[in-house]
């Protein structure tokens, strides 16, 4: 089947079983103290799949009280780094055995591909755990050489209780690039899933538990953006906000940083990338790379590759090549191993996306493939892609967060790195080409945090990626993101026949 109609290929797989729908705060899975609940959605129906605990502004001081208490009074931050490792390396073992169950919860919440969930989100996440379990013990500071007879030295310290506010469209993978640094730092945490995917952060919880992580040091507070992640934002007795999501989210997180008690911020807000194609590149490469760019995840990826750059020499076979392969995706229910597209994670976002779709037919760019929804159950789209788009059209500048490509052509390197940067983001980017000058030229030029050279979304836990201008500042994974959860403190003494004795 193509992109067109998905019945057939909803099997109704069965609902994997919901085991934790309650608030996990200080070990314990509790109601919300209001006793409000809401629904997760399933997004191949729109119907609910469970009822969730609906954290507000009490359970978030509850849960922010219990991660002051463990962060200064318990163990966590006080135990060697070695040791929080091998509860980290214990955490990620019972995440692989649980894989399955972990991977068919993604796939129902956020719509994502069950195969994947397994091969790809899942292993990533106890592969994060294991990277910065390594790490929490040699987080060293430096040893400093004064004048006036002082020495000194820094200590890098745990930051405190941290925030982390986290999207629907990675929900474990994202969650993790905040979560195990923050672990490995020696902080405590709250975490704040998106209310669209909260299963599996309350499944990790649990094995959290199981894996013997002191009460306290990871807290889960399901609910609302405006209710429950404002509380956290804007607590006084939180010491950082790690923030993935919408750039509107992120200014608002920013005011609240700075209306109380100026918490650091580290915020990752999605993009517009774009991927670069010269003449030379192998054009079945090419397309490969660009339909993964910009189609992964039915297009719900903060660092897709949304505006791809073609020189003129081979425009016209990379978009017949590119339409055709567009035209071969199989959307449908996420469960189902041979369907390579599942549903957009809600109706919102569905709405959303068929309206930016809307705005490009409008505005006069010229629709190839694609197009509409697919079916009339569920929250499907059909993969999108516009040529003739220009620069100043909605499309090329809004991040659409969907299966929406954009094609635009280009004569010279220095007309390419001028688009490129021709966006107010700068998240990623990509270079198609076999020139290593061309390439390197172009990955000087391009502001944004990560370049891909022939490949795109290569991501490692080893390598950082965050934002340039309006995407953020920041970087999640890598070394890089310790930093986020620990600060500097310089140790100053006078020696021998120093004058300050
Ligand atoms: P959002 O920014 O509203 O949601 C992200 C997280 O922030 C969720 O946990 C949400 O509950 C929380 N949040 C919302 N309002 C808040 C507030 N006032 N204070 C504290 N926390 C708050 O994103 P949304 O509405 O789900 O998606 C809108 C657009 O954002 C998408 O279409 C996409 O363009 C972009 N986005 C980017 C992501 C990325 O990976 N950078 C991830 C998700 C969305
Ligand atoms: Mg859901």
């Amino acid at each position: 089947m193509g992109s067109e109609g998905k019945g057939e290929r909803l099997p109704q797989a069965k609902l994997p079983e919901i085991k934790f729908t309650k608030l996990f705060i200080n070990g314990h899975f509790v109601d919300a103290v209001s006793g409000k609940t809401f629904d997760t959605i399933d997004p191949r129906t729109g119907e609910a799949i469970a009822k969730i605990a609906e954290g507000d502004k009490e359970d978030i001081d509850l849960a922010v009280k219990a991660a002051r208490e463990a962060f200064d009074k318990g163990p966590w931050p006080r135990m060697p780094g070695s040791q929080r490792g091998r509860l980290m390396m214990k955490f990620a073992d019972l995440i692989d055995q649980n894989v399955d169950e972990l991977g068919a919860l993604e796939a129902v919440d956020a719509g994502k591909l069950l195969f994947l969930n397994k091969i790809v989100d899942i292993p990533f996440v106890s592969g994060s755990l294991r990277y910065y379990a390594g790490a929490a013990d040699k987080i060293h500071g430096e040893t400093l050489k004064l004048n006036n007879g002082l020495i000194g030295h820094t200590w890098r310290e745990p930051m405190g209780v941290a925030g982390l506010i986290i999207p629907w469209n990675f929900p474990s993978l994202l969650l993790f690039s905040c979560l195990a640094p923050a672990l490995a730092a020696g902080c405590t945490v709250v975490v704040k899933p998106a209310e669209q995917t909260p299963l599996t952060a309350l499944y990790f919880a649990h094995l959290a538990k199981l894996a013997d992580i002191p009460d306290g040091v990871i807290n889960v507070v399901t609910g609302f953006g405006p209710t429950a992640g404002a509380a956290l934002a804007s607590h006084m007795d939180v010491d950082k906000i790690s923030f993935i999501g919408s750039t509107e989210v992120g200014r608002l997180i920013m005011a609240a940083a700075g209306q109380s008690n100026l918490k650091s911020v580290t915020l990752e807000l999605g993009g517009k990338s774009p991927l670069i194609v010269f003449d030379d590149a192998d054009v079945d490469i090419a397309v490969d790379l660009a339909h993964k760019a910009c189609f992964f995840n039915k297009g719900e990826v903060c660092v897709a590759g949304t505006r791809i750059l073609l020189q003129e020499g081979i425009y016209d076979e990379f978009v017949k090549k590119c339409v055709a392969k567009a035209r071969a995706v199989v959307v449908g229910d996420p469960f189902d191993p041979t369907v390579t597209q599942g549903p957009q994670v809600d109706e919102k976002q569905f709405e959303k996306v068929l309206s930016y779709i809307e705005h490009g037919k409008r505005e006069g760019a010229t629709l190839l493939t694609g197009g509409k929804a697919c079916g009339d159950v569920g929250y499907y789209i059909e993969p999108t892609i516009f040529a003739d788009v220009k620069d100043d059209m909605i499309i090329a500048k809004e991040e659409i967060f969907g299966p929406v490509m954009s094609l635009m052509k280009f004569k010279t390197i220095d007309e390419a790195i001028e688009k490129a940067n021709k966006t107010q983001y700068g998240l990623a980017s990509g270079i198609v080409t076999k020139d290593i000058n061309v390439a390197n030229t172009v990955a000087r030029s391009v502001r944004a945090g990560s370049v891909w050279i022939n490949c795109y979304l290569a991501f490692d836990p080893d390598c950082p990626y965050g934002g340039y201008k309006m995407s953020g500042f920041g970087r999640n994974l890598g070394l890089h993101a310790l930093d986020n959860f620990l600060q500097v403190k310089s140790v100053v003494t006078p020696v021998h026949n120093s004058p300050w004795l």
